[in-house]
C-alpha cells in the first residue's frame, strides 16, 4: 500500500476509535506513573506545540508545564472528547493532518506521545525537520511512545470492536539506532527508556 493511502487509512481507524481509545489503550495506574515520570524532563514554557494530542490526556497534564498549547490532532472526534476533558481557554485545537501542517507560528515546545511511531520511516526525516522549524530558538522537543523488543517492523492491523480492520502505521524503535538516526539529522537528543516498553526523547537542535 502506497504511503500516504496508509497515512489517511490510520487517521481513518483513529476517528473511528476515538469513542472507546482511552478505556482500550490506558491503563489509568501506568499511565499516570510514565507521565510522572516522562515530564519531569519538561521545562516550563510559554507555548507549546502538542502533535497528536488524542483524547487530551496529556494536554492537561502538560498545562502544568506551558502557559498556551495549541493541540493538534486529525480526528475531530478526538479534539471533542478532549474539550470534554479540558474547558481551558490556553488550548488551541487544530484539526489538521500532521504530514500536512503548515503552521505560522513556532513553539518554545514540541511535544508528542504514541505517536512517533506512526511515523512511517519515509517520512521520519520530513517530520523532524518540520519539528525543528515549529521550534523557537532554544527550544525543546518532548516524545513519549513505546517499542518493545525485537524487529523493527513497519505496519500493523487493528481491529475495531465491530470487526471491520485498518492497516496502520507502527514503527519499533530501537533506541540506540534512534538516537544515531537524530544526531545525523542535527539533534541533540537523549533517548532513553522511561518505563519496560516506553521511551522518551528530550532534547533540541544543535
Ligand atoms: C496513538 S493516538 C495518541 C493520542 C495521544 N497523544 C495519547 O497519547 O493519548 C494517535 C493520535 O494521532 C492522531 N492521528 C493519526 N494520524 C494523524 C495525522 N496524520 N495527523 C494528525 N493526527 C493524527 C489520532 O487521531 C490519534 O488521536
Amino acid at each position: 500500500m502506497d504511503i500516504d493511502a496508509l497515512i489517511q487509512e490510520q487517521i481513518a481507524f483513529y476517528r473511528q476509535l476515538a469513542g472507546v481509545y482511552n478505556g482500550q489503550v490506558y491503563d489509568r495506574e501506568h499511565w499516570e506513573s510514565l507521565a510522572d515520570t516522562a515530564l519531569k524532563l519538561c521545562p516550563h514554557v510559554e507555548t507549546c506545540l502538542e502533535l497528536a494530542s488524542g483524547t487530551g490526556l496529556w494536554t492537561q497534564r502538560l498545562l502544568e508545564y506551558a502557559d498556551a498549547i495549541t493541540a493538534v490532532d486529525s480526528s475531530p472526534e478526538m479534539h471533542a472528547l478532549s474539550i470534554d476533558r479540558i474547558d481551558d481557554p490556553r488550548v488551541n485545537r487544530v484539526t489538521a493532518d500532521i504530514f500536512n501542517l503548515n503552521l505560522p507560528d513556532s513553539y518554545d515546545l514540541v511535544f508528542a506521545a504514541f505517536w512517533l511511531s506512526h511515523v512511517p520511516m519515509e517520512r521520519f526525516e520530513s517530520f523532524w525537520f518540520q519539528i525543528a522549524k515549529s521550534l523557537n530558538p532554544n527550544g525543546h522537543v518532548l516524545i513519549v511512545d513505546s517499542h518493545t523488543a525485537g524487529p523493527g517492523g513497519g505496519g500493523d492491523t487493528r481491529q475495531l470492536t465491530d470487526g471491520r480492520e485498518f492497516n496502520i502505521i507502527k514503527v519499533n524503535h530501537d533506541l540506540t539506532e534512534l538516537n544515531e538516526r537524530l544526531d545525523a539529522l542535527g539533534w541533540d537528543v537523549v533517548v532513553k527508556p522511561v518505563t519496560s516498553n516506553t521511551y522518551s526523547v528530550f532534547g533540541k537542535i544543535y
